[in-house]
């Protein structure tokens, strides 16, 4: 595996792969690598596509300079799991070179507006605005055929599709589903900061998005995820249902595949989780 941190080697590698005549994939991440990435990079490595993951700790979408400072790191193990799960280069640039003017407030910003404003938009103010902006840096150095996103972070997924639709990038964004520690808790870089009791709390999440997988109004799905989240003394920040692509809030009397998607505090870690549910306009 290469292993690469300045921008004109990255460019460099990925032009020279394209004149070989390979297809690119990107599989972008903010390291403390764990299965769910490891998963990325398998679909990744199975589309026969030259594996380029970029591991960067973005401070543009960090709300909190602690929330920052405390972000897992792991260099060494990171580069283990990248290479057993067929990485061909693994790309970790620099802060001087990704924002040159960072922390000046000049740097160029892409925003989405809409799908970014709401859930995580509105409780993590200018958080997208950070997401959208390195991922379109991450393209443009890049330049990948497939990028590779989880859906556990749903919300980020619809962004970027809203951002290569609107700016026609070149690019097809494949969204990869959530994996999940057998107990059901999806797998987060933030998990590791639980105790053993804030980890079985935090199963309230997943058992809240179970609950919810026979049709019904939103309301009562609304209900039933509150309720369960209630019973585990779950903080929450947002319990909603949203249309998948614009995240528009579901209403009474919508039918179809929607998202539930849930945000969590436990022991003072955010944590979210999503999954499908079927809007009937009758009750079950
Ligand atoms: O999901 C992440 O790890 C980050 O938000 C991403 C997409 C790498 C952008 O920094």
């Amino acid at each position: 595996m290469e292993q690469l941190s300045s921008i004109e080697a990255w460019r460099n590698y990925a032009n020279d792969q394209r004149a070989f005549g390979h297809a690119v994939a990107l599989v972008p991440t903010m390291g403390a690598l764990h299965d769910g990435h490891a998963s990325l990079f398998r679909a990744a490595r199975a589309s026969g596509d030259v594996v380029i993951a970029t591991i960067f700790v973005n401070p543009r979408q960090f709300g909190s300079a602690a929330d920052l400072k405390s972000y897992p790191r792991t260099p060494h193990e990171d580069a283990v799991v990248a290479k057993e799960n067929g990485v061909d280069c693994l790309v970790e640039p620099s802060l001087e070179e990704m924002w040159p003017d960072y922390p000046n407030s000049t740097s160029t910003t892409v925003s989405v507006h809409g799908i970014g404003d709401s859930l995580e938009g509105a409780d993590r103010p200018g958080h997208f605005d950070g997401v959208a902006s390195v991922v379109a840096k991450l393209f443009a150095v890049t330049g990948p055929c497939h990028a590779y996103f989880g859906e556990k972070d749903f919300q980020q997924l619809a962004v970027v599709r809203q951002m290569v639709r609107d700016l026609a990038l070149p690019v097809e964004i494949i969204g990869c589903p959530i994996v999940r520690d057998p107990d059901g808790l999806a797998i987060s870089s933030r998990n590791g900061q639980l105790s053993a009791n804030g980890r079985e709390q935090a199963l309230a999440i997943s058992r809240a998005l179970r609950a919810v997988d026979a049709p019904a109004t939103p309301s009562t799905l609304r209900r039933r995820m509150r309720e369960v989240l209630e019973d585990a003394h779950v903080q929450t920040a947002y319990v909603e249902i949203v249309q998948p692509t614009t995240f528009v809030v579901a209403h009474d009397g919508d039918e179809g595949e929607f998202r539930a998607l849930i945000a969590g505090i436990v022991e003072g870690v955010r944590l979210i989780d999503n999954a499908p549910v079927t809007l009937s306009s009758r009750e079950a």
